[in-house]
């Protein structure tokens, strides 16, 4: 199978993982896209939806499923999204796909995180994948000499700002070896807005396409 075609087998799979009758909540990228074509299967059971990103908005609204704001929500069943990479303890690097704050706000609403990935992104340590961090612009390169201290090399992503109008910087060359730790320091640092490290917000479960079908990790 293709890396798309189990993409597409994982975003069927989550279908399973939606409480009829409930909001749901979206992530954003290519296997996420997947799923928001199966969701539309089941459109006329959910409440709708909470989005984490512009994208995803357009792609539930073109399939006629409602986009409620996170604003309006106290808490959501279930959040489902993609990862660029997912360790051994449901820990991820996300943001990827330059959505990671409005990710990281909307799975905080939700009971639980389920992940959706092909077999690729599962890794024994966390931050082969660089590591996106989204920067208020006047301290992006502070933040990059904090990550050279530690071992990192900051670059900014060309021609990409996110939802929020901020730019991100993909810090390449680190070992996350504690994603917790690193998650909590670098949230310290002034001017970043979120760390791509999802360490608090990991995963509760992990839908992972592989060549025998989907494998379903629990953590
Ligand atoms: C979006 O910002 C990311 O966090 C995505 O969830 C991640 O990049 C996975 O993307 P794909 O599903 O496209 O591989």
């Amino acid at each position: 199978m293709t890396q798309d075609e189990l993409k597409a087998l994982v975003g069927r799979a989550a279908l399973a993982h939606v409480v009829p009758g409930e909001l749901v909540g979206v992530g954003t990228g290519s296997t996420v896209n997947h799923f928001i074509d199966a969701l539309a299967t089941m459109r006329d059971r959910i409440r709708g939806a909470v989005s984490s990103s512009e994208a995803s908005s357009a792609r539930l609204h073109a399939h006629g499923i409602q986009v409620v704001p996170a604003e309006q929500v106290e808490r959501l069943a279930v959040y489902i999204d993609g990862a660029d990479e997912i360790d051994g303890r449901g820990c991820m690097i996300k943001g990827g796909g330059a959505a990671l704050t409005r990710e990281k706000i909307v799975a905080d609403l939700a009971d639980r995180f389920v992940c959706i990935a092909d077999a690729s992104k599962r890794v024994e340590v966390l931050g082969a994948y660089p590591l996106p961090v989204e920067v208020i612009p006047m301290a992006a390169p502070q933040v990059a000499r904090r990550f050279a201290a530690i071992g990192g090399r900051a670059l900014l992503r060309q021609g990409v700002l996110t939802d929020n109008g901020h730019p991100l910087l993909d810090v390449h060359g680190l070992r996350i070896d504690d994603p917790p730790a690193l998650e909590a320091e670098i949230n310290q640092w002034p001017g970043v807005v979120t760390v791509g490290i999802f360490a608090r917000h990991r995963a509760s479960a992990c839908l992972l396409g592989t060549e025998q079908g989907v494998v379903r990790l629990d953590f």
